[in-house]
């Protein structure tokens, strides 16, 4: 039996997991991560790739930039596409100056677990949680199994950074909680290519075929992502049908997609999920183990880290000057973005995705949307600033 003693406990060694232990590590808070699966796979996992200006400013406060400031790609506006007609969105005028940054969330992940295995963090990979007991007691114990033994980490906080499939939110009490959940009648088909962006910006666009994206790794890899059936296989989409759609779908005058070769293939589910309760006892959640958002506004691992930054002040608080008040208020100061989110989020899904026929009611109410945009700074306004991230002072009482 294996023993561990320190005060956070930390489930999982993604986005969440990883900026909460270095940010405890700046405040003198011991943490231990226990993540299930290899150092190799977490980093090579492909998922995310914009980083929006909070997620920014907390990686410049941990020290923990250097590398996406050298090598991720600021972006200061976003291409808005209709049936072929765009819409440039200016983010640093309608904002202030607030940007995003194309940087993929596995380079974040690397630069924070190079951080903390440097700073001699404590971080077991190829380690399951099992079980989460005595969170209503002031000592929390992780059950754990690691090279087929058994072990506990005693704590005196859980925090269940581990996604949408860990036990963090399957050991809340149930009746601690509502959960919400829309499934959509539609998934992505993403891609990564080896061949440079043919945009400077990123291009969310509607096309009678389903939606499609342009986004992109770095000058010479791309990603793109198109709107498929919730059935689908990767198997029934060739690099050529890939492209030809992707073509059709991002066409726009004067614009020409350039081709490359496909490296990776995968197809994600649009989901929204939420629970109302982040927190019972000791047990803490961050991240996808609270809330799914579909990933059409690039919300997913921002929120993440955004819940990170409550629960540090919450810690803070309590370590530093034996304050519980924030830990009550944990669930409500993270909520109020959270929800923020997931409005936007569900309403750029619904605004570029296709939902019904082509030319049918809701396409109408879509067009009209996109064709308000064209004429309203307010509302272009509205997009940019929910886009890159309001601030955290937003969301003060
Ligand atoms: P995760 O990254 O899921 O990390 C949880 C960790 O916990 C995992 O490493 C897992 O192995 C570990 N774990 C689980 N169970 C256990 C256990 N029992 N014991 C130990 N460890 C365990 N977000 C954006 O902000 N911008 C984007 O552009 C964007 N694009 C996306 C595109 C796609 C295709 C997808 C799928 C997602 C996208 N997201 C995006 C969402 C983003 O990737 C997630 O929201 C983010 O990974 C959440 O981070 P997390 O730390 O909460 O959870
Ligand atoms: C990505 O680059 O993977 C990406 C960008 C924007 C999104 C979703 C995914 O909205």
């Amino acid at each position: 039996m294996i023993n561990i003693k320190t005060q956070v406990g930390i489930i999982g060694a993604g986005p969440s997991g990883m900026v909460l232990a270095n940010w405890l590590k700046k405040h003198d808070i011991d943490a231990v991560v226990i993540e299930l699966r290899s150092r190799e796979y977490v980093e090579g996992r492909v998922r995310a790739g914009l980083v929006e200006q909070n997620t920014k400013d907390i990686l410049k406060e941990l020290g923990l930039d250097a590398r996406m400031k050298k090598e991720g790609i600021v972006h200061d506006g976003v291409y808005l596409s209709f049936d072929e007609e765009r819409v440039h969105i200016p983010f640093g005028e309608l904002t202030g100056g607030r940007t995003i940054t194309i940087y993929g969330q596995q380079e974040i992940t690397k630069d924070l677990t190079d951080a903390w295995l440097q700073e001699g963090g404590e971080l077991h990979f190829e380690t399951m949680a099992t079980k989460i007991v005595d969170f209503d007691t002031k000592r929390p114990k992780i059950h754990f199994e690691k090279d087929d033994e058994e072990g506990i980490l005693e704590c005196d906080f859980v925090a269940a950074c581990d996604g949408f499939h860990g036990i963090g939110r399957k050991t809340l009490p149930k009746k601690s909680f509502h959960s919400y959940d829309i499934t959509y009648p539609f998934s992505w088909l993403g891609i990564l290519a080896n061949v440079a962006p043919s945009t400077d910006e990123l291009i969310y666009a509607y096309h009678e075929n389903g939606f499609a994206l342009h986004s992109l790794r770095s000058e010479t890899v791309s990603r793109l992502y198109v709107q498929v059936d919730n059935d689908e296989s990767v198997d029934n989409w060739s690099d050529d049908r890939i492209w030809s759609e992707l073509s059709q779908r991002l066409a726009a005058p004067g614009f020409d997609l350039e081709k490359g070769p496909i490296f990776e293939k995968s197809i994600t589910p649009m989901r929204s999920h939420m629970i109302d309760s982040l927190r019972s006892g000791r047990l803490l959640l961050a991240g996808d183990a609270a809330h799914i958002v579909p990933p059409t506004g690039g919300k997913g691992m921002n929120l993440a880290i955004a819940d990170v930054k409550h629960m540090v002040d919450a810690f803070v608080a309590y370590y530093k000057t034996n304050s519980e008040k924030l830990l009550d208020t944990y669930t409500n100061d993270a909520l109020r973005r959270i929800w923020r989110a997931q409005d936007f989020s569900n309403f750029m899904t619904k605004l570029f995705h296709k939902q019904d026929a082509h030319g049918s009611f809701t396409y109408r109410l879509q067009k009209a949307k996109v064709d308000y945009l064209k004429v309203s700074k307010a509302y272009r306004t509205t997009i940019a600033e929910n886009y890159v991230g309001l601030p955290f002072e937003s969301f003060k009482n």
